[in-house]
């Protein structure tokens, strides 16, 4: 059984999040999105409402499991038996400190390996950074995450103001 995780900050999770889940799910036996703690991001959204977000918008795929992790992925993966990290790269801007990441996390476990998929070009410049900057200056985010979470999103960041 081929295990692989997904991990990230999700917040909010967006589109181009849901289109490397989609990917990933269709490659591995099982895919674990685990929400976990960016040291150089304070979240807006509670650990709660961004596995919450995640579950609604994966309810569809059948192999996929949301969870959440304080400590190292290296470790995590270790744990949950994975093999592999999933990351999604929009452009080359990201590479840098995905590889980085990528054999730090090698060198941190060595079984552990990463595989980055492209995301889709129509997603190619979304981030949660700019659904919450639209979404707080009053924008619409259809279009930039699920249809789902879209007006819990965009309640909680108005109440934010
Ligand atoms: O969505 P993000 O913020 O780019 O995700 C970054 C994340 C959460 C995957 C990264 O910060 C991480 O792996 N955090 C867990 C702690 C850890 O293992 N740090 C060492 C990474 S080399």
């Amino acid at each position: 059984m081929k295990i692989a995780i997904y991990p990230g900050s999700f917040d909010p999770v967006t589109l181009g999040h849901l289109d490397v889940i989609e990917r990933a799910a269709s490659l591995f036996d099982r895919l674990i999105v685990v929400v976990m703690h960016n040291q150089t991001k304070t979240p807006m959204f509670t650990l709660e409402e961004r596995q919450d977000f995640l579950r609604r918008i994966t309810s569809h795929l059948d192999n996929v499991e949301i969870d959440a992790f304080s400590g190292l992925l290296a470790d995590y993966a270790d744990k949950r038996g994975a093999c592999t990290i999933v990351k999604g790269l929009r452009a080359v801007s990201d590479f840098e400190y995905e590889f980085q990441m990528a054999l730090a996390n090698r060198k941190l476990n060595p079984d552990l390996d990463t595989a980055f998929l492209m995301t889709s070009a129509k997603y190619m410049y979304l981030s949660s950074s700019i659904v919450k900057d639209i979404a707080a200056h009053g924008g619409s985010i259809s279009g930039f995450v699920s249809p789902q979470i879209e007006d819990e999103v965009l309640k909680r960041m108005r109440k934010e103001d």
